[in-house]
C-alpha cells in the first residue's frame, strides 16, 4: 500500500489516520498512514526522508507548517498566501509542493455542511497568527463583505491586513478596543488560546442577532469560546470538527484524485470528540 503520514510535534493525539483510513476505505483504496513526530529541527529531514523512502504524501501540522511551506519546490496560491502548507504532495519529479487546504476546509464546513452563505457577512477574526492567516482569504473569497482582524498584538494584525491588500474590505482593531466594536455576522476565533488553556475575555456586544460563531479548534480546546457565543445569543456556534475532515478531504482529493464522502467520518469523529 502507498504511504503517508502526519508530521507534528506532539502528534500521538491526531485525527488525520483515522480520517484518511476511512475516506479510503470509501473507494477500496489500502493505504498505510502513519503519525510521525518530529522536533522543530528534525522536521526537514524527516520529511526528506519519508519521501525519498517512497511515501506518497504528508500532512504536517503544529508546529511544522511554515516549515513545511519552506522546504517545498513548489507552492499552491493558498500556500503561498498563508507562509504555511498543511498538506505536501510528491510531484512527478519527485520534487515537493506545499498545498494548504485549512481556508477552504473552513469554508466547505461552513458552506457545504452546515449551508450557511457567507455572502455579505461582516467578520471578525479574533487572532492574527498561522490559523488566522490560512483562512483569512478563503473567507473573503467566500464572500464576506468585510474582516476585520483583531490581534492580541496588534503589528500582527496589521501584517495580515497588509498581506491582503484590500483596505477597503479588511481592517484591524485593537484588542483592547473590542467592546466598542459593535457585532458581527461570523466571528472566528484564530487564537490559540483556548489549545494554550487560556481562556479568551470577550464581550457579548460582539455577537449580532444572525450570528455565526466558529472556533478553528475542536473539542476541548473549543469549549470556553462556544459556550461564550451561546451565551452571547449566537444564531450558530460551532467548533472545527468539520474544518479538520474537510481539510483531510481536501487534502486526500489532492493525493488520490478523489472526493470522499465527509459527513459519516464528521459524524463518527462527532461521536468521540
Ligand atoms: P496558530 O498556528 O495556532 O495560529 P500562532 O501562530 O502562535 O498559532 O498564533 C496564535 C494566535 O493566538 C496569535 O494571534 C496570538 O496572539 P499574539 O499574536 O498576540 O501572540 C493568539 N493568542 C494566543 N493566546 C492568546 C490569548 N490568551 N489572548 C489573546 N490572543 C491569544
Amino acid at each position: 500500500p502507498s504511504q503517508f503520514a502526519v508530521f507534528g510535534h506532539p502528534i500521538a493525539h491526531s485525527l488525520s489516520p483515522r480520517i484518511h483510513q476511512a475516506f479510503a476505505r470509501q473507494f477500496g483504496i489500502a493505504l498505510e498512514y502513519r503519525t510521525t513526530d518530529a522536533a522543530p529541527e528534525a522536521f526537514a529531514a524527516a520529511v526528506r526522508g519519508f519521501f525519498a523512502a517512497g511515501g506518497a504524501g504528508a500532512n504536517v501540522t503544529l508546529p511544522h507548517k511554515g516549515a513545511a511551506s519552506a522546504l517545498a519546490d513548489e507552492r499552491s496560491e493558498a500556500a503561498m498566501r498563508a507562509g504555511s502548507a498543511n498538506t505536501l504532495t510528491r510531484l512527478p519529479d519527485g520534487r515537493l509542493a506545499a498545498h494548504n487546504t485549512d481556508g477552504t476546509g473552513l469554508v466547505r464546513d461552513i458552506t457545504e455542511r452546515h449551508r450557511v452563505d457567507l455572502r455579505g457577512h461582516d467578520a471578525l477574526m479574533l487572532g492574527a497568527g498561522g490559523a488566522a492567516r490560512a483562512v483569512a482569504w478563503s473567507l473573503l473569497d467566500a464572500g464576506v463583505q468585510t474582516l476585520t482582524i483583531v490581534n492580541r498584538t496588534p503589528e500582527t494584525a496589521d501584517a495580515l491586513a497588509d498581506a491582503i491588500g484590500e483596505p477597503a474590505r479588511v481592517h484591524t482593531r485593537y484588542w483592547n478596543d473590542l467592546a466598542d466594536l459593535g457585532s458581527y455576522d461570523l466571528i472566528v476565533n484564530a487564537t490559540s488560546a483556548g489549545v494554550l488553556g487560556g481562556g479568551l475575555k470577550l464581550p457579548m456586544s460582539l455577537v449580532g442577532a444572525r450570528a455565526l460563531c466558529y472556533d478553528l479548534a475542536y473539542g476541548a480546546a473549543a469549549i470556553d469560546f462556544v459556550a461564550w457565543a451561546k451565551a452571547a445569543g449566537a444564531r450558530y456556534a460551532w467548533d472545527g470538527l468539520g474544518m479538520l475532515v474537510e481539510q483531510a478531504a481536501e487534502a486526500f482529493e489532492l493525493w488520490h484524485g478523489r472526493r470522499p464522502d465527509t459527513e459519516p467520518v464528521y459524524q463518527a469523529l462527532r461521536a468521540t470528540v
